[in-house]
């Protein structure tokens, strides 16, 4: 009887914590018999998963208990800016460098140890392949040797739910414009794991526009931040930016950056210091045509779909102006803004973290083959 007992005891161990009581009570009638009545002070149905993010140039861990966030430890690799744009090797070896710290630091931030975790989670995709493999490779060890169930998470939808880690959430269905490095998407978001794109770039991303833009202009990278402190100083209003003619929630902004490619040629030829000169007016005009460009699609999106909640995400909805404009139209529609904390932006393993946890609550999980994917659709 002891040792079953015990073995139980051991059992339930792993599921029990600080904030959870046991009551052990025996009836002496026809034999032994023993009753366990967990008494859960917290409420909660206590899962603690690990999330690890490798898609891209930021190496990122966070450790989450029932949908709440106890640590989120982002480590950039900042060794691209000197080469203009994230080296995909080279993005691969410092993930290979840092994971281990990473990994170590949430664990140690979210006072968590290995063996109270219930679950792995990890970027699956889109992303860049090698940088996917140390971040897959990694998870599937962890979990091995843990013995635990491992879950892939698709880092586009990671993005979108990075919205429900702010204290007002947005209520199901609303739109959510995914704007990164590598994405621009409008996304019908039916429910957590039910989300539909039904539209995106034909070309360049917004991340792209505002990367390749602060490159033209010898801005350095990542360009987005830069262009975003510089336009506050400009006049939205100096220069003129074409509108793309594409299908209804379709985005293209390659035509925007030739455009700026020919405005700084025209204006060397003139004067030498053109760009210096001007440079805030550029990026704030800049700025400003790209973020009518996201709005526009958006706003007919969300008419055509009747939603009264809206949401940004991904790392361009760091963006100032963006976020401004946002807030703006939905206070004029009469529609519900979303924005995640300025950490929930940019790539970080909370949102896989918040993913993943509802992954686990649909009981999805990944398989020990599983293998990363660099392009959405290829899946
Ligand atoms: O989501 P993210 O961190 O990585 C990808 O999944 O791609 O997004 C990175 C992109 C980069 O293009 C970067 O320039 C842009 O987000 N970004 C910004 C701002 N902060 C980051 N773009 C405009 N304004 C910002 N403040
Ligand atoms: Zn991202």
């Amino acid at each position: 009887m002891w040792v079953e007992l015990f073995s139980v005891f051991l059992f339930c161990y792993k599921k029990v914590t600080e904030s959870s009581l046991i009551l052990v009570t025996f009836a002496d009638s026809k034999g032994l018999n023993a009753c366990f009545y967990f008494v859960n002070l917290s409420n909660s149905p206590l899962n603690i998963l690990l999330a690890i993010e490798s898609s891209c140039d930021e190496t990122s861990a966070a450790v989450c208990r029932d949908g709440e966030i106890l640590s989120n430890i982002v480590s950039s690799q900042l060794q691209h800016s000197e080469y203009g744009g994230v080296v995909p090797e080279l993005a691969s070896r410092l993930h290979q460098q840092q994971i281990v710290a990473v990994v170590q630091a949430a664990l140690k931030e979210a006072a968590v140890s290995q063996k109270e975790l219930d679950a792995i989670a990890f970027t699956r995709g889109p992303g860049l392949l090698g940088a996917l493999l140390v971040g897959t490779c990694f998870a599937k060890a962890y979990a091995l040797g843990l013995d635990i169930p491992l879950i892939d998470v698709n880092h586009m939808q990671a993005h979108v739910l990075a919205n429900f880690l702010s204290e007002e959430k947005p209520s199901f269905p609303f739109l959510c414009l995914t704007v990164s490095g590598g994405h621009t998407q409008l996304v019908h978001v039916r429910d957590y794991l039910d989300m539909e794109v039904i539209g995106q770039t034909i070309d360049d991303a917004a991340g792209e526009a505002f990367d390749k833009g602060a490159k033209i202009m010898g801005l350095g990278y990542p360009g987005g931040p830069v262009v975003d402190r510089l336009a506050k100083e400009g006049d939205p209003t100096a220069f003129a930016f074409p509108t793309p003619h594409v299908d209804r929630y379709a985005f293209s902004f390659s035509g925007l950056k030739t455009s700026l490619l020919y405005l700084l040629k025209r204006g060397l030829k003139k004067d030498p210091e053109f760009i210096e000169k001007h440079k805030a007016d550029i990026c704030a005009s800049y700025q400003y045509q790209i973020v009518t460009i996201l709005l526009e699609k958006m706003r007919l999106a969300a008419k055509d779909l009747g939603v009264e909640h809206l949401a940004i995400a991904g790392g361009v909805s760091a963006n100032s102006e963006l976020r401004r404009r946002f807030k703006e139209l939905c206070l004029a529609k009469g529609w519900k803004a979303h924005i995640p904390a300025f950490a929930y932006c940019t790539d970080n393993a909370a949102m896989i973290a918040i993913a993943a946890h509802h992954k686990l609550q649909a009981g999805q999980f990944a398989s020990l083959t599983a293998t990363p994917f660099t392009r959405v659709g290829k899946e």
